[in-house]
C-alpha cells in the first residue's frame, strides 16, 4: 500500500503546486492514499471549505491541521461535517472537529491521525498519551495507521517516532515548513521523517513574502505576513507499507522545484 503524504500547503501558490504536479505523481506512484496538511492553504492561515472541497475534488482522500486549523472563522462553520478533516487530537475535549479519519482502500482502511507537539507552541494536552489512547483504538481496525506529528521542535518530533516505532506506520513531521534529510524506516517498522516540508512559495521565508519577515527580524516591529507570489515548490513523501501487517517498507522524500525538476 502507497501512501503519498504532502506538506503544509501554504496559499494560492501551494493549491496551484497542488493541481499541476498531484496528477503527475498519482500517474506515476499510483498511490492508495493522498494526505495533504491544508492548514496553512487558505492565504497562509488556516483553510476554507471551499479548498477543502477542492483538494478532495482533486483525489486528495485526507487533509490534516495544525495551529493555524483555527485561523479562517470559516472552519467552525465546516468542521464537523468535513469527513476527511482531521485537526490535531490533543486539544481539549470538546474541541469541534476530530483528530482521527480512516481511509477505505482496496488494501483495507488507513488511519490518519494528526497530532500538535508543545515545545514552542501553544499547550495543549499531551500529544503522546493521546497517541496511545488513539492507536489503542485504531489497532481494532486497521493495522495501517499514519500519525502527522504538526511539531516544532525536532526533538519532539523524533521522541514521537521513537515512541511510536512498531505501533504505527509512520510519523511524518509538519509545520516546520523546511524537509529534512532524515527520512528512514526505524527498527520495529515505522517511517519517520522529521519535516516533510512545504508546498507554496520557493523564494519566501517559509512561505512568506521575505521582504516582511525581514522587516520584523531588521526592526523588532509586527508586521503583517502575506505568502510569497513567484516561484513555488511541493515537498513530499511516499510510503509504502505492507498493509497486511502494518509495517514500512520504504519511505522516499522528495522536493519539487526550479532546482529540483522532478519531471524531466
Ligand atoms: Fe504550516
Ligand atoms: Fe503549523
Amino acid at each position: 500500500m502507497k501512501i503519498l503524504f504532502i506538506g503544509d500547503v501554504v496559499g494560492s501558490p501551494g493549491q496551484k503546486m497542488v493541481e499541476q504536479y498531484l496528477p503527475k505523481l498519482k500517474e506515476k506512484h499510483r498511490p492508495d492514499v493522498v494526505i495533504i496538511n491544508g492548514e496553512n492553504a487558505a492565504g497562509g492561515k488556516g483553510i476554507t471549505e471551499a479548498i477543502y472541497r477542492s483538494l478532495l475534488a482533486q483525489g486528495v482522500h485526507a487533509v490534516t491541521l495544525g495551529n493555524h486549523a483555527w485561523d479562517k472563522r470559516d472552519i467552525f462553520e465546516f468542521i464537523d461535517q468535513a469527513k476527511r478533516l482531521i485537526r490535531p487530537a490533543n486539544y481539549p475535549p470538546g474541541t469541534p472537529g476530530k483528530g482521527i479519519v480512516y481511509v477505505p482502500t482496496e488494501h483495507g482502511e488507513v488511519a490518519v491521525i494528526n497530532l500538535q507537539g508543545r515545545a514552542f507552541l501553544p499547550a495543549i494536552d499531551c500529544p503522546f498519551q493521546k497517541a496511545d489512547e488513539l492507536i489503542a483504538a485504531a489497532s481494532v481496525r486497521t493495522p495501517v495507521i499514519i500519525v502527522d506529528f504538526h511539531a516544532e521542535a525536532t526533538s519532539e518530533k523524533q521522541a514521537m517516532g521513537w515512541y511510536l516505532d512498531g505501533r504505527v506506520s509512520a510519523v511524518i513531521g509538519t509545520h516546520t515548513h523546511v524537509q529534512t534529510a532524515d527520512h528512514r524506516i526505524l527498527p520495529k517498522g515505522t517511517a519517520y521523517i522529521t519535516d516533510v516540508g512545504m508546498t507554496g512559495p520557493y523564494d519566501g521565508i517559509l512561505g512568506v513574502d521575505r521582504e516582511a519577515v525581514l522587516r520584523k527580524f531588521l526592526t523588532g516591529l509586527p508586521v503583517r505576513f502575506d505568502v510569497k507570489e513567484g516561484r513555488s515548490q511541493l515537498n513530499a513523501v511516499l510510503v509504502n507499507i505492507d498493509a497486511k501487517s502494518g509495517r514500512a517498507l520504504r519511505i522516499e522524500r522528495f522536493i519539487i522545484n526550479d532546482d529540483h525538476p522532478y519531471f524531466e
